[in-house]
């Protein structure tokens, strides 16, 4: 059956890994169908019974998507395409008789060239005919049309909870200090390292736990090194106020008091050398002994993620990483963050 994630747009390729990711970590069996501006639909094997559950669970962890989407009908966006197409469905199949239903369409960029109050109304207007009844305020199903280069329309299967990360906002924290991840862009991450419930999360830079918060979250075990004690004290209240598993250690992401292959994944944010404070001899050495370091304590077959204002594909490799994706991310006009994903071999 095929489904559309309706991505958030706030990245060219970020959003459309992390439904990847969450679709992997929800053990689905999926394949790209197609990819549109902010619109990825996917196969996914299986029934409704056993698919849908955990695309609940992959709402509940992305970030960087708003809706996943029962695909019903998909076609050219042009009014009276999307018309004959809404009239030619089986509604049965996804609204019950005593259920309540509105139809919500999204417009992206300029390809379509009607209201989206014009279509959202006729379409109800043949559900309404249908027999089912609206309602605008309280639906029991939200049916979507997605106005993009193609138009895809069907019922709501999962919405992302997008205001919780407003409220993870870092001046709402119990703790702040600048230089933080936004939590949309941290959760992305964790969710993009591929970390399941339970698993070790490890950053070795970990400021304010930012990342850690949303690894926490997601229920993972996590674990910090931090430098500067101060830091490293907002970090643990920051966690403490969310909950989870935490661990936050004071010390050198060069020298970590961990076994070697304890951890499942990485992500991390170093520090740059401009304004963030560096405790090392030269950026250069910490750099170097904290990606032998993320190697040593990564197992076998797993992902580190970094964040980076400089190119560090040379001390990822020095240290024995593969490196399997790299992302930029523009923060504004003198910041542009690189984000690269590394791979530890079996
Ligand atoms: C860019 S910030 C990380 C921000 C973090 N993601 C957050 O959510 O707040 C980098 C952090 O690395 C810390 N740091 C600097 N040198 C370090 C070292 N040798 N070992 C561990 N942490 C270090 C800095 O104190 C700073 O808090």
């Amino acid at each position: 059956m095929l489904y559309a994630f309706e991505l958030s747009g706030e990245h060219d390729s970020l959003p459309v890994m992390e439904a990847y990711a969450c679709m992997e970590i929800a053990g689905l069996d999926f394949k790209e169908h197609e990819i549109f501006d902010q619109c990825l639909v996917v196969s996914i094997n299986g029934t409704r019974e056993e698919v849908e559950p955990r695309l609940l669970y992959v709402a509940e962890r992305l970030a960087m998507s708003h809706h996943i989407i029962r695909v019903a009908g998909m076609c050219n966006t042009s009014a009276n395409t999307i018309l004959e197409i809404a009239e030619s469905i089986d509604y049965s199949k996804h609204i019950a008789p005593e259920q309540t239903f509105v139809v919500r369409a999204k417009k992206i960029k300029h390809y379509c060239d009607f209201e989206r109050e014009f279509i959202e109304g006729h379409v109800g207007g043949k559900i309404f005919r249908k027999g089912f009844r609206a309602n605008l305020k309280t639906p029991d199903v939200q049916f979507r049309l997605i106005l993009g280069e193609k138009c895809i329309f069907g019922p709501v299967v999962a919405s992302v909870d997008r205001s919780a990360y407003e409220n993870r906002l870092p001046h709402k924290k119990p703790f702040f200090y600048p230089g933080v991840l936004m939590p949309r862009v941290a959760r992305a991450l964790v969710n993009i390292s591929k970390v399941k419930d339970s698993e070790v999360l490890f950053d070795p830079f970990c400021g304010t736990a930012g990342i850690l918060v949303e690894g926490a979250i997601v229920g993972a075990k996590v674990i910090g090194i931090e430098v500067r004690s101060m830091i490293a004290s907002g970090a643990q209240m920051n966690l403490q106020s969310f909950g989870g598993n935490y661990n936050v250690i004071v010390g050198d992401a060069c020298t970590v008091p961990l076994k070697g292959e304890s951890v499942d994944s990485i992500v991390t944010d170093p520090p740059y050398g401009r304004s963030a404070a560096i405790r090392a001899e030269s950026l250069y050495h910490l750099y170097a002994g904290s990606f032998r370091e993320m190697h040593r304590l990564l197992r076998k077959g797993k992902i580190a993620i970094v964040v980076s204002e400089i190119e560090i594909t040379e001390f990822a490799k020095d240290a024995g990483f593969e490196i399997i994706d790299e992302y930029m991310q523009r923060v504004h006009r003198s910041l542009t963050r690189r984000i690269t994903v590394l791979y530890k071999d079996k």
